[in-house]
C-alpha cells in the first residue's frame, strides 16, 4: 500500500515560468534600488561639492565685505575690489560661472555680470533664510548661501553662485557608474548563491526519492510475500480441516460465496468484501478442536456435546489471530453466532453491536447449512430455506441483511 502512495520522482527544471516571474521581479525590484541609490549619491555628491564652492567663495566675501556694506550698499571702490578677487582666474580655478552679492531683500549688491547689479532676485527672497542650498540646473549647478557675520542675529544678505558643468559634473558619474556596478555586481552574486542553493536542494530531494522509492519497493515486495504466506496459512488451515471434516470445508465455501454476494449488494467496499471473503472461509476453522465423533454424530447432540460444538467460534478466532494479516477477521469469526435480537454465543450481543460482516456470515451460514445434506439430516428445499430465514427476521438474523440475500437469490433465479 506504501508503494501506491508514493509520488513519483519529478524530474523539472528550476528555469520555469514561476522562476521566471520571480526572477523578473526580483530585477525591478533591484534596478529601483540602484535608482533610489543613485539619486541619493547624486544629491550627496552635489552637497559635498557645493559646500566646498560655497565656503571658498564666503571666505572671501568676509575677508572684503562688512556687515555695514550689505546695509548701506556697495560703492565703486568695494565693487572694483571685489572684482580682483572673483577675477576670470579665479572663476576658471572653480569653473564658476557667475557669482551674486545680494542684500537680504534679494537686490544684487554686486555680481560678476554687471548687467544684474541692481536688479532683484526674487526667486532668491524664498532662499534667504535657509542655511545653504546646492540645486541641479539645465546644464550646471546652482548654490546658495547665507551670509552670516558673528555680531549679527540674522542674515544680512546671501551669494548665489552658479557652477558650470565640469569636475564635479564627472564626479556624479564616476559615483554613478561604481553605484550601478555595485548594484549589477551584487545581483549577479545573489542570483549565483540562490541557484547553487536550489541545485544542492534538488540533489537532496532527488537522493532522498531515490532512497524512499527503494524503501517504498522493499516494503510491497514484503507485504506481497506476506500476502503469499498468509494465503498458504489459509490453504494449510483448510485442508487440515477438509482432511477431519469434509462437510465443513466445502459449506465454508459456499458461505463465502453467499456472503461476498450479499456484501456487494449492501454496497460493502472492496477492502471489506475481501476480509468478509477471508473471514467467511475460516468461519469454522475452530471446529479443528472439536471431536470427529462430535461433528459426524447422527442425532441430537447432548448438552455437554452442543457447549462443546459452540466453542467453535471462540477457538476459530483464536487461530487466525495467530495470523497478522488475518487478525482483522477474528471478531468476524468469534461473533457469526451472535442473533440479532439476543441470545445468541458467545457474548450475547445484539443489533449493531454485532460486526456487520458477523449478520451477513449468520444469514450465509444457515442458508448453506440448510440447503445441504448433513450426517443426521437431508438438505430442505430452497423455498424452505427461505421461509426459516424470513422467520429469523429480526430476532435471529438482521432485516437488512436478509432482504439483501433474498434479493440475491431473486436476481439468480431470474438470471
Ligand atoms: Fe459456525
Amino acid at each position: 500500500m506504501l508503494a501506491d502512495n508514493h509520488s513519483p520522482k519529478k524530474t523539472s527544471t528550476w528555469l520555469n515560468a514561476g522562476s521566471v516571474r520571480w526572477l523578473v521581479v526580483c530585477c525591478l525590484i533591484w534596478l529601483g534600488l540602484g535608482y533610489f541609490s543613485s539619486c541619493i549619491m547624486d544629491r550627496q555628491t552635489a552637497d559635498a561639492f557645493g559646500h566646498n564652492t560655497a565656503q571658498v567663495v564666503t571666505a572671501l566675501i568676509y575677508q572684503n565685505v562688512s556687515a555695514n556694506d550689505f546695509a548701506q550698499g556697495f560703492g565703486p571702490e568695494l565693487i572694483n575690489k571685489l572684482d580682483s578677487r572673483f577675477g576670470p582666474q579665479f572663476l576658471n580655478t572653480y569653473q564658476i560661472r557667475s557669482i551674486e552679492l545680494c542684500d537680504s531683500a534679494g537686490k544684487v549688491l554686486y555680481a560678476t555680470d554687471k548687467t544684474n547689479i541692481g536688479k532683484y532676485e526674487t526667486e532668491n527672497l524664498a532662499k534667504i533664510s535657509q542655511s545653504w542650498l546646492a540645486a541641479f540646473e539645465e546644464d550646471g549647478l546652482s548654490i546658495h548661501s547665507p551670509v552670516k557675520f558673528a555680531d549679527l542675529t540674522g542674515n544680512p544678505g546671501s551669494v548665489e553662485i552658479s557652477l558650470a558643468s565640469g569636475e564635479w559634473d564627472k564626479l556624479i558619474w564616476n559615483m554613478r557608474l561604481i553605484n550601478w556596478a555595485f548594484i549589477a555586481a551584487s545581483a549577479l552574486l545573489m542570483l549565483a548563491a540562490i541557484y547553487v542553493l536550489i541545485s544542492r536542494a534538488t540533489v537532496t530531494i532527488e537522493t532522498k526519492d531515490e532512497v524512499m522509492e527503494d524503501l517504498n519497493n522493499r516494503l510491497a515486495e514484503s507485504n506481497a510475500h506476506l500476502s503469499q504466506t498468509s494465503a498458504g496459512t489459509v490453504s494449510a488451515l483448510l485442508a487440515a480441516l477438509d482432511a477431519k471434516d469434509r462437510y465443513t470445508a466445502r459449506h465454508s465455501s459456499n458461505v463465502a460465496s453467499y456472503a461476498v454476494k450479499i456484501g456487494v449488494r449492501m454496497g460493502i467496499t472492496p477492502a471489506d468484501l475481501e476480509l468478509l471473503q477471508t473471514a467467511a472461509i475460516l468461519h469454522d476453522i475452530g471446529k479443528i478442536g472439536i471431536p470427529e465423533h462430535i461433528l459426524n454424530k447422527r442425532g441430537s447432540l447432548d448438552d455437554r456435546e452442543f457447549t462443546l460444538v459452540q466453542k467453535h467460534s471462540e477457538l476459530g478466532s483464536q487461530i487466525v489471530e495467530f495470523v497478522y494479516l488475518l487478525k482483522e477477521a477474528a471478531d468476524i469469526i468469534l461473533f457469526h453466532h451472535e442473533r440479532f435480537g439476543g441470545g445468541g454465543y458467545p457474548k450475547g450481543l445484539t443489533g449493531d453491536e454485532i460486526p456487520l460482516p458477523s449478520r451477513i456470515l449468520a444469514v450465509a451460514d444457515v442458508y448453506d447449512a440448510l440447503t445441504t445434506d448433513r450426517p443426521y439430516r437431508s438438505a430442505v428445499p430452497s423455498e424452505k430455506a427461505k421461509q426459516v430465514l424470513m422467520e429469523g427476521r429480526g430476532s435471529q438474523f438482521d432485516p437488512a441483511v436478509v432482504d439483501a440475500f433474498l434479493q440475491v437469490i431473486e436476481d439468480k433465479t431470474a438470471a
